[in-house]
């Protein structure tokens, strides 16, 4: 595994001009919601592509109240895990390479982060898009995998890559979740053991969700109501917002939900000062 820290490094590495190369963009405490993206970028670079990995936890991203500092860093262990996965390369940039003390440019998407962790998070999908986009520029792929776990994320990004003409094809991979239907992040270390209990609530909730649409349920009030209820069941949870959204647009569904285009139930629930994400794109009744 070839370890990359500075910008001439990874210059040279792209050099070698090996294609297809599909990038996976991360901030490292890397789990097997991360691993999975790897896998499926290494699926699709074949025996003859490559795979860059970056592990940068991005300042630009996190407000001055949120959790930069203690965000988890486990460097040794991201690199046993990488190690045991199909990959070529890491970028592993010091914040210096990547940012200069006078950077002063910055990439605003300002239509689907409205909403949502863009409106909880206010500048953070600024800072996503903007790290997002020297990435692209720096490691070049020819494709980048994203999880749908950060469905708005991944919608923004999307947004970027077709409106700024970044020659980069965005896939999305599968939310992955531990036994009990958790989903996998990095924040989970954050939870104690009974936050760790009671977090289960959200992909509950989001069960409940997919069990009433699969039964036909259209109306997003009545489905929010349905959501809230599970969601109150765990009485350490404190919801940050529930929303029920076209999953296009990102913005609330008004009127019957139309099975064809879809519904996206988001989710963002705070156990202590740990705030988790989660959400369920439902695209028609299961097994149709
Ligand atoms: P990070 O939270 O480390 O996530 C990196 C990638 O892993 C994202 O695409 C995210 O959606 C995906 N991911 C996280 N948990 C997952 C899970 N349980 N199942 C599947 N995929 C999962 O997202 C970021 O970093 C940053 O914002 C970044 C894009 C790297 C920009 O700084």
């Amino acid at each position: 595994m070839n370890i990359l820290r500075e910008i001439p490094e990874l210059r040279a590495w792209t050099g070698r001009g090996v294609h297809p190369r599909v990038f996976v963009p991360t901030m490292g405490a890397l789990h097997e919601g991360h691993l999975s993206l790897i896998d499926r970028a290494r699926a699709e670079a074949g025996d003859q592509g490559e795979v860059i990995v970056s592990i940068f936890v991005n300042p630009t991203q996190f407000a001055p109240t949120e959790d930069l500092s203690t965000y988890p860093r486990a460097w040794e262990a991201d690199c046993e895990k990488c190690r045991s996965r199909g990959f070529d390369a890491v970028f592993v940039p010091p914040v210096e390479v990547m940012y200069r003390p006078d950077a002063s440019v910055r990439i605003l998407e300002d239509r689907l982060s409205r909403g949502l962790c863009g409106a909880s998070r206010p500048g953070h999908f600024g800072g996503v898009c903007t790290v997002v986009a020297k990435l692209f520029n720096l490691v070049q792929p020819d494709a980048a995998v994203f999880g749908e776990k950060d469905f708005q994320q991944l919608a923004i990004i999307r947004r970027m890559v077709r409106d700024l003409d970044f020659p980069v094809t965005i896939l999305a991979s599968p939310t992955i979740r531990e036994p009990d239907g958790l989903a996998m992040s990095s924040r989970n270390a954050y939870l104690n053991p009974e936050e760790r209990a009671g977090a289960v609530v959200l992909s509950q909730a989001l069960g409940a969700a997919r069990k009433s649409l699969d039964e036909g349920e259209r109306d997003p009030h009545r489905l929010s109501q349905i959501v809230g209820a599970v969601l109150r069941e765990s009485p350490l949870g404190k919801t940050d917002y529930l929303a029920v959204m076209h999953p296009g647009t990102l913005e609330p569904w008004i009127g019957a939900i139309h099975p064809a285009e879809g519904v996206l139930v988001a989710l963002a629930v705070f156990f202590g000062k740990t705030r988790l994400i989660d959400n369920l794109h439902w695209t028609g009744p299961s097994g149709a």
